[in-house]
């Protein structure tokens, strides 16, 4: 439990269920016995169902203690949770990313999100809204259009001593049909891989796992190449964070035969399902994930003619307080 996190008032319930978290750093290769305490605290206490992680909130603005520490119990837990707010019809409406960017702000900082701790994180509490769009700088990018996303964590591209450490998604409108999203912990991906073969988890470990090349952003900057590992232990706290894509085209994976191995592991427990733990779950209006920037993909969908499909993105460079 960090100082933020109490100066916060997330300190009691949420607390709690951190705590019966184990000790030790389960993700050093080294420490078998740490591991394996957590792991089996890990896949006993992971929820089966979306509905286990899901609450309602009073508001974006000012949800109660009791709302944030729910919340936070998850994301210690899963790394996520789902809330859901009640609607208004500003929320929905044409307005809506105006008025939700602004409560999305709000609702980021009782988490500790966007605080700038740092020069290289100032500014960066944007919000973006994901819609389909003509805009001829976004609707090359699949997000904007109807078309399904693969698995992948937000910002798998960023330099690894930046990562995006946790995002919110939040649903201002539904599509008539599909856009269901696949969730799942990347935590649980890092214990089937380092159950299966210590090799494996290494090479995505590595610091070279994975390159993406240089490519042109959204806003026409040249994004320079991303050369990193999967699995990044934070120095500091130890904790995990991953940059993943199943993209196969404009990525390098390192030429080794573990990391060859750890990627098709990783196909198909992902992109097969054969992992077990996965959820699903479809943002209805007024709901949202709040997550350590989990394991993700979005299935394609419809829309109505008009006011289509409006979800809002936060990406942040923290973790959630108190996870
Ligand atoms: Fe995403």
């Amino acid at each position: 439990m960090s100082n933020v996190a109490e100066s916060l008032g997330i300190t009691n319930a949420d607390a709690a269920s951190a705590r019966s978290r184990p000790c030790g750093n389960p993700f050093d290769l080294a420490d078998e016995k740490s591991y394996a305490a957590w792991r089996e605290w890990k896949l006993s206490s992971y929820p089966r169902r979306a509905a286990e992680i899901r609450f309602d909130i009073s508001g974006l603005l000012a949800p109660t203690a009791g709302e944030k520490a729910a919340l936070v119990a998850a994301c210690a837990v899963c790394n996520m949770a789902i809330y859901r707010v009640p609607v208004r019809p500003e929320t929905t409406g044409a307005d809506a990313a105006a008025v939700l960017g602004g409560e999305l702000r709000q609702f980021a900082s009782h988490f500790a999100l966007g605080i700038v701790e740092d020069h290289r994180s100032a500014g960066d509490d944007g919000i973006v809204a994901i819609e389909v769009t003509e805009q001829a700088s976004k609707r090359a990018f699949i997000p904007y259009t109807k078309r399904a996303l693969n698995w992948h964590t937000d910002g798998y591209y960023n330099p690894p001593d930046v990562p995006i450490r946790s995002m919110i998604l939040h649903c201002a409108r539904p599509a008539r049909e599909g856009g269901e999203n696949a969730l799942l912990d990347p935590e649980i991906a890092y214990i089937r891989l380092r159950d299966a073969s210590r090799a494996e988890i290494a090479a995505m470990m590595h610091p070279e796992a994975m390159i993406i090349p240089e490519s042109v952003e959204e806003d026409g900057r040249v994004r320079p190449t991303s050369t990193g590992p999967v699995f990044i232990v934070d120095p500091v706290d130890g904790n995990l964070t991953t940059r993943y894509t199943a993209r196969t085209r404009n990525i390098h994976w390192r030429d080794d035969a573990d990391t060859r191995a750890a990627v098709a592991r990783l196909d198909r427990l992902l992109g097969h399902e054969e992992e077990p733990l996965i959820l699903k779950y479809r943002l209805e209006a007024g709901e949202g994930l709040l997550s350590n920037n989990v394991l993700h993909t979005r299935t394609a969908f419809e829309n109505e003619d008009e006011a289509g499909r409006l979800l809002l993105r936060a990406r942040y460079r923290q973790r959630i307080a108190g996870t």
